[in-house]
């Protein structure tokens, strides 16, 4: 880690090739006894390189956005493997997927069905839709990130899919092919897992002889990951719960995997700035910030972080460590016990392989980390740092253009 913070500076995300690579064939051996693809959701890590390795593995995508269609294009996915989720799917981005014509859009709401079968009939095709069922129930995860429940935009109630369901039946330009359901992530209790998908075969029984062309049960991602003492079911158990489930539908089972093959696969790598107290307090400040790494800021959420050199004899403290960004809540770990460091020590904070890059951004106008890939006694740049010019680099041109009508809500 000294070799690559000082060839290519802090922060730096540091991803392990053969740790995803063992992640994506672990997820296949567990599924291998049922028919079943995985497409890895690309909001986890939608580096182009990452994601080309995925594929490499025969997954498929999960996408949210043009963006991400785009990047899983580039990065070579096999379209026939892409469903498209996201309660507002722009016209644009509705055509794309159509023009690529993926496996299925996950539909999740009815004024996104309609916005389909318009956008395909306009284009003389046949849309591949499935219906995202809210089952209502509670994933046992944190608020911000369950997903299956009445209180949250999410997938359709079931009686709502069932009205639906009759009205695609009569519907040449979309072909209903699945159901699919996502309740939430990071996940550490298979019990509503196993529930939702008994909810989503029994629902499947129940609707069959109107969806005649039904071929797949889609049950999102959601596995959990160890960040600190959780203890997350492992890939064996969760998917015979999920194939005990579904196999009486005879149906292909979809899942949307993400945090559980990408989490563990990398770190942030980021190096003292300097140590300071206040009266009731010890700060560890560190140049990784909440930019490079927004789960605890935004999620309360625990990531550990370890000093990459070994500690010499010295005082233990009790600190938090934050970046420089202007905000209180620019955590990255509270409370941690850590020799006391030095200016200039680095430290990795773990489990930054899925939502940390994907999610940074430029707050304070610091420039993006650069994504780095450990390959055997190799590492690749697979994302530059960004530099000064980076951050202005759309903001040459402030040419004025006439307005046709007053700005009266400015
Ligand atoms: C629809 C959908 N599928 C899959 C995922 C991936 O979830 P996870 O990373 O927990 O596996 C998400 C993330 O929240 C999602 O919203």
């Amino acid at each position: 880690m000294q070799d690559i913070a000082d060839a290519q500076g802090t922060p730096a995300y540091v991803y392990s090739r053969a740790t995803l690579s063992r992640h994506c064939e672990k997820l296949k051996q567990a599924f291998a006894a049922y028919p079943t693809l995985a497409c890895f959701a690309v909001k986890a890590n939608s580096n182009l390189h990452y994601l080309r390795e995925v594929f490499s593995h025969g997954l498929g995508a999960d996408l949210v956005s043009l963006g991400e269609l785009e990047r899983a294009r580039i990065a070579g996915v096999d379209p026939r493997k892409v469903v498209f989720s996201g309660v507002g799917k722009r016209e644009d981005e509705i055509v794309a997927a159509l023009d690529m014509d993926i496996l299925s859009f996950n539909v999740e709401s009815e004024f996104e069905l309609a916005n389909i079968a318009r956008l395909a009939a306009e284009r003389g095709v046949v849309a591949n839709i499935s219906l995202r069922i809210n089952p209502n129930i509670d994933a046992k995860t944190n608020p911000k990130i369950t997903t299956g429940l009445y209180n949250t935009k999410f997938g359709l109630p079931e009686a709502l899919a069932r009205r639906l369901i009759g009205e695609i039946g009569e519907m040449s330009q979309l072909r209903l092919v699945g159901l699919a359901c996502h309740i939430g992530s990071q996940i550490t209790d298979l019990a509503p897992l196993g529930q939702a998908a008994l909810r989503m075969a029994a629902f499947c029984a129940e609707v069959r002889s109107d969806a005649p062309d039904l071929k797949l049960i889609n049950m999102g991602g959601g596995l959990g990951i160890r960040y600190r003492d959780e203890n997350p079911p492992g890939l064996d158990d969760y998917a015979q719960t999920l194939i005990s489930a579904i196999r009486p539908t005879g149906l292909k089972l979809v899942i949307e995997p993400g945090r559980v093959l990408a989490g563990n696969t990398g770190v942030l790598l980021t190096r003292v700035i300097g140590v300071k107290t206040t009266p009731d307090k010890t700060f560890v400040v560190v140049d990784g910030a909440m930019n490079d790494l927004l789960r605890p800021s935004m999620y309360d959420s625990f990531h550990d972080i370890v000093a990459v050199d070994e500690a010499g004899p010295g005082a233990e403290v009790i600190a938090d460590f934050v970046g420089p960004v202007c905000e209180t809540g620019d955590t990255l770990g509270k409370n941690r016990a850590v020799a006391l460091p030095s200016p200039g020590d680095l430290f990795v904070v773990r489990g930054c392989g899925a939502y940390a890059a994907s999610m940074s951004f430029q707050y304070n106008s610091r420039p993006r980390a650069p994504e780095l890939l450990v390959d055997g006694s190799e590492v690749r740049v697979i994302r530059r740092r960004e530099t000064l010019q980076d951050l202005w680099s759309l903001e040459q041109e402030a040419e004025a253009r006439p307005l046709r009508s007053a700005c009266n809500s400015l």
